[in-house]
């Protein structure tokens, strides 16, 4: 079982995450999990914090040699900005520390601040946006980078692309080619395939920075080469659809999750929405009429590549802040500024795919088994021969 935990706070000493249940001698290279941890932090309309921030993760268990060793993986992410926070969140309470504290008494409607400080009973929420930051999604990143080298041993690919911005949307149909030469892209504006409505998006989040606000949209997650059969239609919790709805819904400020082209399929007749069935004789293969489906019928991957869409809603800290109520004095109060992204639909769209990755890894996983790589890659191919002679 491929198992993930992260910890951290966002202006703690570092982010941690330890992953469990990967087999023995996948390739690493930490260039490759940089590189996605450098992706997330890319976009138009990041805040200051990912200028202090420049992301590098150390391994510092279960890779040796450049391979993983069947052991629990352990790595860690600095945080650049915890030098200007030892004295505001040490660990240990010192004489004085009290002063040196940055509580936040005004929530900001759409964070974590007011539901998590009722329930944890602090009556301020630094300790609540510590933890709630999407800084943690880091970790994830690191995670799903390694997730991403044992899929790709298997040929398989994980890339996004953005969408939508605020009401601009990409209405052309994408090809693979050009989603993956965007991850390739030295600079990343809005992570959007099309230069036209990519530079329209940008208008978007221009005006959003002109008037104080935020801006969200969707991007899409694809992956590539995946073979038919992970999941499983029989109980609830093994359908694919499901678990990956989950992963994607579980990323901060993400409301809302969709399979292949599902907003356009509830709104239209079954005859336009259903990907008809085929057969290739020479190939002596399965070939669909489309990909409305995103990959997954029945909970069960199909053999075309795996579509998920995350719909994330505007960042809710606003530089022009929103009504709410202080927490000591319980008088109105414009709510809390602090250091704030304006749009993260990019970033969202890589961390997508490491949730992506990692799903799709535990479900390989569930499915062939192996505690070294050598003994995943026979039963995987003793399962395509299967599928083959299908
Ligand atoms: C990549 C990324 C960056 C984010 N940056 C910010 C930010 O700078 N300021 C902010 O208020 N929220 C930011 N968020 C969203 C909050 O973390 C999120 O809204 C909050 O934790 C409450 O969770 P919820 O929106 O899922 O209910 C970001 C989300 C993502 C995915």
């Amino acid at each position: 079982m491929l198992r993930f935990e992260t910890a951290g706070e966002s202006h703690g000493e570092c982010l941690v995450a330890t992953l469990t249940g990967l087999p023995a001698g996948i390739p690493i290279s930490l260039e490759a999990v940089n590189r996605e941890l450098w992706r997330r932090q890319q976009g138009y309309g990041r805040g200051g914090r990912m200028k202090i921030e420049s992301d590098r993760a150390e391994i510092v268990a279960g890779v040796r040699h450049s391979h993983t060793i069947g052991s629990p993986v352990a790595i860690i992410i600095r945080n650049n900005d915890w030098k200007n926070w030892t004295e505001a969140l040490p660990v240990e309470d010192a004489d004085g520390a009290e002063d040196k504290r940055k509580p936040v008494t005004r929530p900001r409607p759409g964070h974590a601040d007011l539901a998590g400080a009722i329930k944890y009973n602090f009556h301020e929420a630094r300790y609540i946006l510590e933890r709630a930051s999407a800084r943690e999604t880091a970790a994830r990143v690191a995670v799903g980078a390694l997730a991403k080298a044992l899929l790709g041993e298997f040929g398989i690919s994980v890339w996004s692309h953005v969408i939508a911005v605020g009401g601009v949307r990409l209405e052309r149909a994408v090809e693979w080619d050009e989603i993956a030469a965007l991850s390739r892209r030295p600079e990343v504006l809005l992570g959007c395939v099309d230069a036209d409505v990519e530079t329209r998006m940008k208008e978007v989040v221009d005006e959003a920075y002109r008037t104080g606000d935020t801006v969200g949209g969707v991007f899409e997650v694809v992956a590539h080469g995946v073979p038919p059969g992970l999941g499983s239609h029989a109980t609830w919790d093994a359908r694919l659809d499901g678990r990956l709805a989950q992963a994607i819904v579980s990323m901060q400020a993400v409301k809302g999750v969709e399979v292949g082209c599902a907003a356009e399929g509830a709104a239209s007749f079954g005859s336009h929405v259903q990907d008809t069935i085929h057969y290739d004789r020479e190939a002596r293969r399965f070939t669909r009429g489309a990909n409305r489906a995103g990959g997954l019928e029945g909970g069960i991957t199909n053999g075309q590549d795996v579509l998920v869409r995350g719909l994330l809603k505007p960042i809710s800290t606003l530089r022009r802040p929103l009504e709410s109520v202080d927490l000591v004095t319980r008088e109105p109060a414009l709510a809390a500024y602090e250091r704030s992204d304006v749009c993260v639909v990019p970033a969202g769209g890589v961390i997508g795919e490491a949730m992506v990755a990692i799903v799709l890894a535990q479900a390989f996983l569930e499915k062939f088994g192996g505690d070294a790589l050598e003994e995943t890659r026979r039963n995987y191919d003793g399962y395509c021969l299967q599928v083959q002679n299908f």
